[in-house]
């Protein structure tokens, strides 16, 4: 299972302006449309609650895309529920991405938010990081990792300019 992290940051390393959790006020249409092209091409979504909550009104739900968000409280979201395209679980990053493996999945986009970026880079299952930088700097927010222990070795594989007000797109294998 190739497990890719995908990321919008500031300079600075935070994936949210302050307290507000929606980042389309600040990130770049380019930015937009390399993410939903992300989604287009792929078919298993993982994510954590509150990154679920901020962006539930944009998804879109069709039987060929199965979006899973972590929670301590899954029987909370079970009303939610639709299976094979929505699901909620508690289960570890190590136990759902070799389930998932088990269903024939070959590739797991991993969209955050910190919390859940930071578990699977404690158990070492990411293997790409998708990062587009936004020009700003934000005293503020979110960062792309949760405190904790962690030091994941990364290559640089592809650097590109999106705009001309210099949005970054960085693409990084993790060395394991
Ligand atoms: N700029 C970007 O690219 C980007 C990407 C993604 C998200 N974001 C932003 O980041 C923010 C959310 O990030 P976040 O770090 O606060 O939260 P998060 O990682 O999205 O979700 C945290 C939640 O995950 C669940 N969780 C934590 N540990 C768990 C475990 N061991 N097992 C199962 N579930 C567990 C808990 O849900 P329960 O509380 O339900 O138990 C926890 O509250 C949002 O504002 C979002 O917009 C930005």
């Amino acid at each position: 299972m190739k497990v890719i992290m995908v990321m919008v940051s500031s300079l600075n390393g935070k994936i949210t302006r302050g307290n507000d959790p929606y980042i389309y006020t600040w990130t770049s249409p380019e930015d937009k449309k390399l993410f939903f092209s992300h989604i287009e091409r792929n078919n298993l979504m993982v994510m954590g609650r509150k990154t679920y909550e901020a962006a539930h009104k944009l998804i879109t739900h069709t039987p060929e895309k199965r979006r899973i968000i972590l929670t301590k409280e899954p029987r909370k979201y079970a009303p939610e529920e639709m299976p094979g395209m929505l699901e909620f679980t508690d289960e570890s990053p190590r136990r759902l991405t070799s389930r998932m493996k088990k269903k024939g999945y070959q590739q797991m986009l991993l969209v955050g938010g910190s919390v859940v970026n930071s578990l699977f880079l404690r158990d070492n299952l990411v293997d790409e990081i998708h990062l587009t930088i936004e020009p700003y700097v934000f005293g503020t927010g979110t960062s792309i990792v949760a405190t904790g222990s962690i030091t994941t070795r990364l290559i640089l594989t592809s650097v590109k300019k999106l705009n001309k007000k210099g949005t970054l797109h960085l693409i990084y294998t993790v060395e394991k």
